[in-house]
Formats: C-alpha cells, structure tokens, sequence
C-alpha cells in the first residue's frame, strides 16, 4: 500500500501556494506576474471557497457615497472593531490599499453593483462608520472568486484540485517544499518549492455550529505551528451573529450581515427590538440609542447615530445570545431577523437575491414577508500564523500566510467585509514578497529528504496501520470535539469549562492515536478525516489554551469571570508554538507592536 519516496509523484516550483480562496488566488497571480513558477493547491474544487460566504462586500474608503471617507478613518473602525488588539502596520496598509485592490479586481471583470452616478455602489455594515464595502448583491465573495479564478486560468498557473496538503518539509531551518495526496486517488505527491504560501482559511469545523464547510479544519495553521511558526490571538474566534437555526440540516449557514446593513432589525420572542439593551460604553457616542434615532439614521446619517444592529459583530453576537438564554428566544432557539416590515419586497430581491431564495428554498420561509430565525454561527478566527506585516512572511523562511490563517490584522474582532478587502491586499504582498524571496535565493533550493517524505507518508497512513489495534472511528472523534468546542469554548468562556475542555482534548488526542479506517486509500472519506484530525485538535487545543490564559473579555473572547476589558491585556498578545515533545502547543505572552504617534492621534476625541 506504501509508495518508496521514489515513486512518489514529485513536482518543482518557486512558490506553492496552498489554498484556493481569495487569498490563494490573489497571491498565485500577483507570484506568477512577478516572475515566479506558481501552483496552487486546492482541497476541493477551484471556486468552492469560504471566501463566497463574505457575501456582503469588499471594505475599501473609496468614498464613492461618501467623500469624507478616508483610509484613516477606514483604519480607526479596523481598529477600534478589533478592540485595539490589531497589527497596526497591518490595519494601516490594509486601510491604503483596500481601494487599489477593489477597482483592480473590477479592470480584472469583477461586476460591482453601481450608484446612480455609475460608481461603484457600498453598503453599511456593522463597526464602519460610512457606507463602504463595494458589492454584488449579496454574492460578492463568489463574484471575487469568479474574477480571480478566472485571471488564474487565464495565465496559465497550475491548479492541482482535490488535492490535501498534509505537511510542510524544511531544510535546516527554511522551507524547502511540502507533502500530499491527491484526494482521488490517496496517492502522494511531493512539491519541492523554496516558497510556501498557506492560504488555507479557517478552523470552523472544530465547532459544531459553524458557517465554514469541511475544508476548513485548520491544516494551514497547524501545518505552521510544526513548521515551527507561531500563532497568535488564537483565543478571538468570531461568531456571526445570524446563521440559520432551522431547519437542522442547514443550522450555521449565512445569513449575510447586509440584511441588517440594508435595514434589518433583530427582535426577541415578545417583538422587542432588544439591541438598545446592549449598547457597550465603548461605542455608546455613535450608536443610536432610540428607535427614532436608528430609523433616521436611514434618511439623515450625517445628523443621526447607527442603529444598534450595526454594532460590531462580537456585540451582536453577545446579545443574542444572552436573549436566548434568558428564554426570549424563538421556537427553533434563536432570535428573529426581521427586514419584511422595514423593506419592499423588490427592494428585498434586488438587494438580497440569495438571502431570499436560501429561505426560501431551504427553510420555506418568505423573507419578503415574515422574519429569519436566525443564531450566532462559528464564521471567522481571528488568530493565525504571526507573519511579519509588509511581507506575510511568518518566522520560518520562505513560509508566507495570508488571509484567515494568518494573525494580527483584525486584533481581537474582524469587522464584516474587512476579508475580502484583507484576502486581496495581503495575498498580492504575500505574492510579490515570495517571489522575490525565490529570485534572491539565485536559483539555490534544497531538494526534499527521502527520510522526512517517507516519514510524512507514514504518518498519513498511521490511521491504516491502525486496523488491527485501532478501536476509534474519526466521525465520532469528530462530534466529541465539535461538541466540547461549542459547549466549552463557546461565545461565552469560565475558567472551570476551559480546563474541561482542555482535558477533554487530551483526551481526544489519545483517542485519536486509535483511530481506524477501512478500506484503501481510493477516495476515502474517513480516511481523510482522520488525517485532517489530527489540525483540529492541534488548533481547538490552541483556542482553548489562549482563552484560559486571557482572563478578561475583548472582542471574540468573552469570559464570564472576567467581564470587561483588562488594561493589561489591552497591550499583549498570547503566541503559541509546538512544544519540544511535538505533541502539544506552548505558550507565552508578548507586547503588541507599539503604534506611530501619527498613527496613534487618529484615536484622540477630535477624530
Ligand atoms: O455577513 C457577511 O456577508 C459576511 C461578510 C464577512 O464575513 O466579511
């Protein structure tokens, strides 16, 4: 059933980029026009990619609705949204060049919405303060996929589909290259590449509700952290505050925050528009804090606050939550998304053509005329791969991440439509910045170690060896984590279920030592389920252990025993990294970056 490392299919390129999302793609092309070898691999097809559930648009201050808007002011909501805990230098050069990336993408074909002037149309969503993420209804992420998908095809940069990356392979101490199978087939392949570029998303599937689908188990921040990279803010876990509820099958699926930009309102089960309830100190100056403030705030911005519902998401998250449990929930177990009431119907379809046919035809529900039931869903991870800001590169030489899998650019909470604008800027720096790296490297690159490849193959086929002795199957291993995640790890965090959680952990990482599969290695499910376990686990251990050491709330980490912002922690990030053993994370507190005082005078009271 083993190949011998000769056998094995191998590949040579300057940069492999590993992951198919807007970053991915952003990153091959910007690579391949920069004079680089490029191939992208894919876990499943080119396309299906989390980036299509950013439905509601790009962030950019192109100022097209409003000339006031700035990358300044752009920066300050990043930051102000992340509770300060964001890489300045990150949230600045985003802020710069979000705009460049959005008109590029549309010279590239990508179809934005307009104004009535012909301009490229923005919407409101919660945390910025004008109207600024550029659209296509509500399918902009799939619009963004398309254009990019398409640019790639279109240059002639390899794709290599259904294909698993498992693990990287250094020489010495930098990149040389990375290990394996193609999905179909289960047989291995090695890439030898001196630049890496992860761009493998996020790690919802740890979590049993979740808006991620099964791609999205962590492989690209746990392939780093044995890499020898470290991970930071792993503890801020976003939580879209609407995902369906109803029917089961599609609980955690999207609902686009633009329902709530375009003006939808959340009520609890007795109709009370409960958000006036959860207004927070820090965002109490431009929030509204009556309806007639809110609902003006729709024909007169300038001279009204927002409304509540376009809080940052972690706020809104937070307080549906807290209505649910204090039994003001609806029949299904979550709140009502109401936009019926508020809209026309073809002002509901024009603007919300997929929200309206997913109710529709999943829930049988007529958003035009009767309101969501809607939950908070595991969307976005704040944490990832600590990578230096102007470059992507992380600690490790020639290993690059970009986009969710990366850390530091939304601090302890994303702001909705920063990804789609983050996956277009830092994939275009994190593609020039590996192919410069390859062209200063002047041809020298280390061929790939037989030892370390027939040491990768073994490991992918511990879960075959296991047959005879193996008692545990990876679905059940699967749901016991998913489980532990959600009860133990979820919005709301106490110290007492963060050690469970990690105890369970343990646990489930003996459990999985165990794990058998049957059959061979001709697409098989389980089997790379198995293989993707051993990500989660690494990942869900990092969030629970940084969400024990955190003894405060900010952001995507909320603890009931330490409610509140903590000055201490308002200035320090947790990293994590392998522990000497290989079997488990590490971790140690160090000071965020220190802003520019140029930078730091947006946040005085007269900005
Ligand atoms: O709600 C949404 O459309 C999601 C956007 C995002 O995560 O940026």
């Amino acid at each position: 059933m083993t190949q011998t490392p000769t056998e094995i299919e191998k590949h040579q390129y300057d940069v492999v980029i590993v992951g198919a999302g807007g970053s991915g793609l952003r990153a091959a092309i910007a690579a391949h026009e920069a004079g680089a070898k490029v191939a992208v691999l894919c876990k499943s097809l080119l396309g299906k990619a989390h980036t299509v559930m950013a439905e509601g648009g790009a962030a950019a201050a192109l100022g097209n609705l409003w000339p006031e808007d700035s990358w300044q002011v752009h920066f300050r909501d990043t930051m102000r949204g992340g509770k300060m805990l964001n890489n300045w230098r990150m949230a600045q050069l985003h802020a710069q060049e979000a705009p460049e990336r959005v008109l590029e993408l549309e010279d590239w074909g990508a179809l934005f919405d307009r104004t009535k002037d012909g301009l490229i149309s923005q919407r409101d969503f919660g945390g910025h303060r004008y109207a600024r993420l550029a659209h296509v209804g509500d399918r902009t992420g799939l619009e963004m996929i398309r254009t990019l998908q398409q640019r790639t095809v279109q240059l002639g940069i390899d794709v290599f589909m259904e294909f698993t990356v498992t693990d990287l392979m250094k020489s010495g101490d930098a990149i040389s290259g990375a290990f394996g199978y193609w999905r179909e087939t289960g047989s291995f392949v090695a890439f030898e590449a001196p630049a890496i570029v992860l761009a493998t998303g996020g790690i919802g599937k740890s979590f049993k509700v979740t808006s991620n689908s099964w791609e999205y188990t962590g492989d690209g921040h746990a392939m780093a952290l044995r890499a020898g990279a470290k991970l930071i803010n792993m503890e801020f876990v976003q939580f879209h505050p609407t995902g369906m509820v109803w029917p089961p099958s599609v609980k955690g699926l999207l609902v686009t925050e633009s329902v709530r930009g375009d003006g939808g309102i959340l009520k609890n089960s007795d109709g009370k528009r409960f958000m006036f309830d959860y207004i927070p100190e820090f965002f109490k100056a431009e929030t509204a804090d009556s309806e007639e403030e809110a609902d003006g705030w729709y024909d007169d911005k300038k001279n009204n606050r927002r409304p509540p519902e376009l809080l940052p998401r972690d706020e809104v998250a937070r307080a549906i939550n807290s209505e649910i449990k204090a039994g003001r929930g609806s029949e299904h177990g979550g709140v009502y998304l109401d936009i019926a009431s508020r809209r026309t119907p073809e002002f509901i379809r024009k603007r919300l053509p997929s929200m309206y046919h997913q109710f529709k035809e999943l829930a049988d529900v007529d958003i035009t005329v009767e309101p969501m039931e809607i939950g908070p869903t595991c969307h976005y991870v704040m944490g990832g791969v600590e990578v230096q800001p102007d470059s992507e590169m992380s600690g490790v030489p020639g290993l690059y991440a970009i986009g969710e899998c990366s850390g530091g650019m939304h601090g302890s909470n994303r702001l909705g439509g920063n990804s789609l604008s983050d996956l277009l800027v830092f994939g275009k720096r994190a593609g020039d910045a590996a192919a410069s790296y390859v062209a200063g490297l002047g041809g020298a690159r280390a061929s790939l170690s037989d030892a370390d490849l027939a040491a990768a193959e073994e490991l992918a086929l511990a879960p075959f060896a296991g047959s005879g002795a193996g008692t545990e199957n990876p679905y059940t291993v699967q749901h016991d984590l998913q489980q532990t995640m959600n009860d133990l790890v979820g919005i709301i965090r106490i110290r007492e279920e963060l050690e469970r959680s990690l105890a369970e952990i343990e646990k489930l990482k003996e459990r999985s030592k165990h794990l058998v599969v049957s059959g061979d290695r001709q697409y098989n499910p389980g089997w790379h389920l198995a293989i993707d376990l051993r990500n989660m686990l690494l990942v869900s251990e990092c969030i629970a252990k940084a969400a024990l050491e955190r003894e405060e709330s900010r952001g995507g980490h909320t603890r009931e025993d330490h409610p509140g912002f903590d000055d201490r922690w308002g200035t320090l990030n947790i990293a994590l990294s392998l522990n000497a053993a290989g079997d488990g994370v590490e971790l140690a507190t160090q000071p965020l970056p220190v802003m520019p005082d140029d930078l730091a005078a947006f946040f005085e009271e007269d900005h």
